[in-house]
């Protein structure tokens, strides 16, 4: 799964474009995507028990900050100081939970860039969305993953799906040319942060995590309608917006539907 190494800088593309990706967070289409991913990890979460959960580039705390505020004890690892700051300012404004908030600035090219929890011998959750596509090795980062997540807790991981692309450059972009041209791309580029990234495949990911002895235990399909619509406006609607998120609710868990969204998310579980 190592995609040709491409020339980018994580390190500091997400402190330029990090008012860009605020903005980009506060649309309804991204407002659908963290409220699809909220439900998702609620489906993990025991009654009562208190998690350690590893963030892992996850800049201003979008999918970590709701389970801080649960009660769970979040440590978000990512490489800009404009997004993690952003993280501490929305924990402390959340309230009393902001205590259990810790940040850590590291670029995951360090190899040692992966915290354990000062009291036990892995994480319960392990967070990874939107960061493995910006990896020229990805299979590598997934087994720091598995091997940073406690025997039997749970590694979420999220990218953006290939076949979507090209859905979206034909029917919502009315494009069909830059839908053949992006078919078989082995990378294509961000439009909010401008780094280029690599097309992963769901299964390649799978394979990977295995490969560490994780099993997958469940995979859904993040937006697979609201990518489609090109009336931007009528997303600004809530009441078409809450009806979507519905549809995208009942779609996400279901085939054919989810082979198609704009993100694939795989829950993996090392075992006990
Ligand atoms: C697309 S954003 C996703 C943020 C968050 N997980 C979410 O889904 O809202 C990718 C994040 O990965 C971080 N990142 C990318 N490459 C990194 C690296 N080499 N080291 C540390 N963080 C990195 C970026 O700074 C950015 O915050």
């Amino acid at each position: 799964m190592s995609g040709a190494p491409v020339q980018r800088d994580c390190w500091t593309a997400f402190d330029r474009a990090a008012e860009d990706w605020l903005v980009w967070q506060r649309t309804p289409w991204a407002r659908a995507y963290y409220a699809l991913v909220q439900l998702h990890l609620a489906t993990l979460e025991p009654a009562g028990q208190v998690w350690n959960v590893l963030d892992v580039g996850g800049a201003n705390g979008a999918d970590s900050l709701p389970l801080l505020e649960a009660g769970h004890h979040v440590t978000i690892v990512d490489a800009s100081s404009v997004l993690l700051a952003e993280a501490v300012a929305a924990a402390e404004r959340a309230g009393p939970g902001a205590g259990q908030l810790r940040i850590e600035h590291r670029d995951l090219d360090d190899r040692r860039a992966l915290p354990l929890p000062a009291d036990a011998e892995g994480w319960d959750l392990v967070l990874c969305h939107n960061v493995l596509h910006y990896r020229d090795d990805a299979a590598e980062l997934v087994g720091r993953l598995v091997a940073a997540t406690r025997p039997g807790g749970v590694l979420s991981l999220i990218a953006p799906n290939p076949a979507m692309d090209v859905l979206a450059a034909a029917v919502r972009d009315r494009d069909p040319r830059q839908g053949l041209e992006v078919l078989d791309a082995p990378s294509r580029r961000s439009v909010t942060v401008g780094e280029p990234m690599h097309r992963l495949e769901r299964a390649d990911v799978e394979a990977a995590a295995r490969a560490e002895g994780a099993v997958v235990t469940e995979w859904y399909g993040l937006r697979v309608v609201i990518d489609l619509v090109a009336d931007d406006e009528v997303k600004e609607d809530p009441e078409w917006l809450r009806q979507a998120l519905e549809l995208e609710v009942a779609l996400s868990a279901r085939d054919p539907y989810r082979e198609v969204a704009r993100f694939w998310q795989l829950f993996c579980r090392r075992p006990g």
